[in-house]
């Protein structure tokens, strides 16, 4: 597909954005080595097994195998085609491109940059307001909101006008289709192609994406008035439960590997002007699956401060659930009942809410909490039910060290016998695995049967391909190997095809004494398999000790295959003649011969 653009094209964009660089605006990267490091974006993990080389210009994931360089990461995390992806990483890198590489989906493309437009025009227009009224002046600075805090989140102001924002969109020159898409305007019920403001007299929260563009608002009224919040309605650039209030400043601002998730608008700013920068929202949603996996990708542990109310306490069990199938490891703070994290802040100040985050709960511990309070544990009978629910939460610990040091805790607590609560948690633990248990086992086993059955030609395999992913890994870093391989292969002796393709290029670059940057092959292979094979090869560490020991057998791994497969070759030759009543005796004598002189170089190599 690359082959419509010129290679230079490619390689100017690609030279222009850096992998580290990139992929850092998404995942939280740490380096490590020569290379950076973190959780993958594209699997579930909890350690980190994503890799990206700076000097190769290449990422790849040690636990699902994907791989390739800056474009196809692109393509990958924003979900674009070849020449969108190229589009996007032209306009990073300031880099015009000419006509011929409009985005393939070009109405989509369009109509999204007309809608960040207008978002940008409207965030603009909310905060001219905002400086002109003294009301929400006075409002924000009763809620102790600093000016510059005003402007670092870009708050602003929707008057009272039905059509204010609406009019000013008009003069922009946006047509009014452009402008009803943008959800910022509703069309009048009893006049078609009339419309009015969605937000008025409110507050505005403008919602930055993860490269700090406006994709959506939320508005809050200065009053008692209800609904006390209106967001934007799901748009070309805003789908609910997708995005995260904040993360776009909170991802800059890890701090101990940690993210704070509050409920709300108001609580992610006061906190952050409080000194406390890692801190997102959900965004009126309860939290969702993406959110948790956006979450993940940056932080080591979620810190978990809804409001101290039975709602945030319901709304912090089911994150909670949630975060357990993220692999992200959560602990929650807790809050008096009736503050939320601005009114904590503001009233025990920043030293007092690190302090609450210090003391918050792994999720086990919570849920033992939220059992004491439930049961009266003075009376014998509260006792009881407190240890029977413990025992249920006890049942989905894996290690029996954990499970052991819970039920001493809450045998001294009740002085109910260890023996009894431990012989409860097994038993509910024995019935919750009897329920999980997958029913067609018997299938299961036979799979396992099959795939051994294949092992050993898949070991002779993989031999192979380990041989030449090693050598190629080698000689594009290391003339002297590449010499040394040279004397005994080719490239066109690499057995896979895609391997041949490869090698074909680094032989021509290493021969012209060019660097061979991996990043840069990406630009002619870029299927996603090719990506997955290509950094799954370049990103393994060179050792050069270990190749010098390795490289003769390597060498000799693929002459042998290659041998062997002349004389496959030969041997069917001859019974493709005797098939076809074809034989020649002096042509079969000669290939007699030749058989007998490969085999013997097959054994010489054999006995190295
Ligand atoms: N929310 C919403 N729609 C509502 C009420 C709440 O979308 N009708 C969302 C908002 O994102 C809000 C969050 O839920 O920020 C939490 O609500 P709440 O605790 O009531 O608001 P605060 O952010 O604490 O705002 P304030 O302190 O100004 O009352
Ligand atoms: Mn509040």
């Amino acid at each position: 597909m690359s082959n419509v653009y010129s290679e230079e094209l490619i390689e100017e964009i690609r030279s222009r954005n850096d992998i580290v660089d990139v992929i850092s605006g998404y995942v939280l990267l740490k380096k490590s080595g020569t290379s950076y490091k973190a959780k993958c974006p594209f699997h579930t993990e909890n350690t980190p097994s994503f890799s990206v080389s700076p000097d190769k210009q290449i990422y790849h994931c040690f636990g699902c195998g994907v791989g390739g360089n800056v474009i196809s990461f692109i393509m990958s995390i924003e979900n674009l085609g070849f020449v969108d992806a190229l589009k996007l990483l032209a306009d990073r890198g300031g880099i015009s491109l000419p006509d011929q590489y409009e985005a393939v989906d070009k109405e989509k493309y369009k109509s999204k940059q007309t809608q960040y437009n207008i978002h940008k025009e409207s965030a603009r227009y909310y905060y001219d307001n905002l400086k002109k009224s003294k009301t929400v002046l006075n409002y924000l600075n009763m809620r102790k909101i600093t000016s510059e805090t005003i402007i670092r989140f870009g708050l602003g102001y929707a008057s009272e006008d039905w059509e204010g924002l609406y009019q000013h969109l008009l003069k922009k020159n946006y047509s009014i289709d452009e402008i009803a898409q943008s959800g910022l305007v509703i069309p009048k019920k009893n006049q078609k192609g009339h419309f009015y403001d969605r937000f008025r007299n409110r507050l505005i929260f403008p919602v930055f994406n993860l490269t700090n563009k406006v994709i959506a608002f939320g508005g809050r009224v200065l009053d008692q008035q209800l609904p006390k919040y209106l967001n934007s309605p799901e748009t070309i650039l805003f789908s609910k439960g997708h995005h995260l209030y904040g993360l776009n400043n909170a991802k800059n601002n890890i701090k101990d590997g940690q993210i704070i998730i509050v409920e709300g608008y108001m609580d992610v700013i006061s906190l952050y002007q409080h000194g406390m920068k890692n801190v997102v929202a959900s965004l009126g949603t309860a939290l969702t699956r993406e959110q948790a996996k956006l979450l993940n990708r940056y932080a080591d542990e979620i810190i978990i401060a809804y409001d101290g109310d039975d709602a945030g306490r319901k709304a912090t069990l089911r994150a909670l659930d949630i975060f357990a199938g993220s692999g992200c490891k959560v602990r929650v703070m807790k809050l008096p009942k009736g503050l939320d994290p601005d009114e904590y802040i503001k009233k025990y100040k920043l030293e007092g809410f690190i302090y609450q985050i210090k003391k918050g709960l792994p999720l086990v511990e919570y849920k033992i909490m939220l059992a004491r309070e439930k049961y009266n544990i003075n009376s014998t009978e509260g006792k009881i039910d407190f240890s029977k629910e413990v025992a249920q939460i006890l049942k989905n610990i894996k290690s029996e060290i954990e499970i052991d040091g819970y039920i001493k805790k809450i045998s001294k607590e009740t002085g109910i016998n260890e023996a009894a609560i431990k012989s409860e948690v097994y038993s509910n633990k024995r019935m919750y695995n009897r329920d999980k248990t997958p029913k067609n086992r018997i299938g299961n086993n036979r799979n396992t049967i099959e795939y051994k059955a294949n092992i050993t030609s898949n070991d002779r395999k993989n031999a192979i391909i380990l041989a030449e992913e090693n050598l190629l890994n080698a000689i594009s870093q290391d003339l002297e190997v590449f010499i040394k391989v040279k004397k005994f292969i080719n490239w066109d002796d690499f057995t896979l095809d895609i391997h041949r393709d490869i090698a074909k290029i680094i032989y021509k670059k290493m021969n012209n004494k060019e660097t061979v940057i991996p990043g840069q092959l990406l630009d002619i292979f870029n299927s996603e398999h090719e990506g997955q094979v290509i950094s799954g090869i370049f990103s393994k560490n060179y050792d050069k000790e270990f190749i010098d020991k390795n490289i003769m057998e390597y060498i000799n791994t693929i002459r042998i295959y290659k041998l062997q497969e002349k004389i496959n070759n030969l041997n069917n030759s001859i019974k493709l003649m005797s098939k076809e009543n074809n034989v020649n005796v002096e042509k079969t004598n000669r290939i007699y011969i030749e058989i007998i002189e490969l085999k013997k170089k097959l054994e010489a190599l054999k006995g190295k």
